[in-house]
């Protein structure tokens, strides 16, 4: 790769680092930004073992560019850009924090050592979360939330103290708990992995360097003796063209299947209201659905005006084979959820509009429902398409991601809120 100039299109700058696994490269076009080249190498045991695999560039960028597309996709602040070549992308250039961010489901590996009496397989819920301290030199020693805080790391200019390990502890899970779900869509069980987090010129914590077959244990169908991950390689004493081999078409194994996950979108939420007076709050609804990734279309009709054409809408959408959920909003008396609920068999949400004064007596004709009915009622816009998205969220890995991280920011913005008022009270 020596004197190499231009990739995908873009002409290289300064090599910022080159490490084991890759080459860091300015792109002088685009400020703030860099490209990772991938090598043919494989390493384990902080460098010890080593070898060339051609090809291995390729397959592990493929899986980082593939993983990272998902995550950008929920939401997650990554400083994956896109994919620029088979064995290059465009990302943030970052100052790295020197830790290594590890979550596990299962109890495996070096868990074990350092916890004797553990069996293999005990199961954390929620997931364990350990750090190391990047330092080959060393073994990359396991290090507490007090030695990384105590540490004081400044990262492109951002303190990382408590609140921050807090944050990254919490994305790494939220990450790990997203690719549980997609590998489970391949009956692939993710066992553990590790993630590294930097700080881009602009000072926002991000989750990046790269996440592919060098990043977690992955066992197909939960069974060890399948595993397809560099732990392979990890366990060889001595190494044959033939090992490599084996290791090379595992890791292609997990970059393919990664092109066959099942698509996780297909669903609609239909928003039927009783009157187009109702057009602002329906709207209200699906503008929260679609922040939360549903797709969301408006219908209208009238249970007691229009019954027939009601009956018709639902069945268009029966008939649609997807993952359905009706949210009905009517005004006054409240019949529309319930009609729509007696004739499907699709969840059905009531959220009357109001006026505010008058909700206590709407919302009666869908609390109080004939028997056989199981309709659920609430009152605000944003919670009608919360409930939509959590019911969603059961089968599809993004809308579920989207919910956490909605969590996950309620806990990185609070406690700001909670420190201005504080010191605005002194
Ligand atoms: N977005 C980024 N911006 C700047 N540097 C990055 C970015 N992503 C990764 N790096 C850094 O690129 C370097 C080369 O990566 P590589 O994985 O080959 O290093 P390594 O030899 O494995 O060392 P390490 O143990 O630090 O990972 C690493 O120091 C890594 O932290
Ligand atoms: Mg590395």
């Amino acid at each position: 790769m020596a004197g190499l100039k231009e990739v995908g299109g873009y002409k290289l700058g300064n090599l910022i680092i080159e490490g084991k696994t890759k080459q860091v490269f300015d792109i002088p076009s685009i400020p703030g930004h860099c490209i990772l080249l991938s090598k043919d190498r494989i390493t384990a045991g902080d460098g010890v073992k080593a070898h060339d695999l051609a090809g291995k560039s390729i397959i592990s960028n493929k899986t980082t560019c593939k993983v990272f597309e998902i995550l950008n996709q929920v939401g997650v602040r990554t400083s994956f850009v896109k994919s620029v070549s088979d064995n290059a992308f465009l990302s943030k250039k970052c100052e790295m924090i020197p830790i290594e961010w590890v979550t596990r489901r299962l109890a495996t590996g070096s868990f074990l050592k350092r916890h004797p009496g553990v069996k293999e397989g005990y199961r954390f819920s929620p997931p364990k979360h350990e750090t190391f301290f990047k330092d080959d030199a060393n073994h990359d020693p396991q290090w507490s939330e007090e030695q990384i805080i105590s540490a004081e790391f400044k990262v492109n200019g951002v303190v990382i103290g408590k609140h921050e390990v807090d944050v990254m502890t919490k994305t790494s899970i939220l990450v790990f708990e997203v690719l549980e779900k997609v590998w489970q869509t391949r009956d692939c069980a993710l066992i553990d992995m590790k993630i590294e987090f930097g700080v881009d010129t602009s000072g926002e914590i991000l989750v990046a360097d790269v996440i592919d077959s060098d990043s977690w244990r992955l066992w197909p169908s939960g069974d060890k003796r399948l595993m397809v991950d560099k732990q392979v390689y990890r366990n060889l004493s001595t190494v044959t063209d033939k090992d490599l081999d084996v290791v090379k078409r595992n890791f292609e194994w997990v970059a393919d299947q990664l092109d066959h996950l099942i698509p996780p979108n297909k669903h609609l939420v239909v928003i039927v209201m009783g009157s187009t007076a109702d057009k602002e709050h329906c709207n209200k609804i699906k503008k929260y659905c679609e922040d939360l990734g549903l797709n969301t279309e408006i219908r209208v009709s009238s249970a007691h005006k229009t019954t027939g054409y009601t009956l018709d809408i639902i069945s268009y959408y029966e008939g649609l084979n997807i993952p359905i959920i009706f949210i009905a909003v009517a005004g006054r008396s409240n019949g529309l959820g319930p009609v729509i609920s007696g004739n499907t068999d699709y969840p059905v949400i009531n959220c009357p509009p109001g006026p505010k004064e008058e909700l206590a007596k709407d919302i009666w004709s869908s609390l109080n429902v004939p028997s056989g009915l199981g309709c659920g009622t609430v009152l605000y816009p944003e919670t009608a398409a919360l409930f939509a998205a959590q019911s969603i969220a059961i089968n599809n890995y993004i809308v579920w991601g989207k919910l956490r991280l909605k969590r996950l920011g309620f806990f990185k913005s609070l406690p700001k809120s909670d420190e201005e008022i504080r010191s605005s009270n002194q």
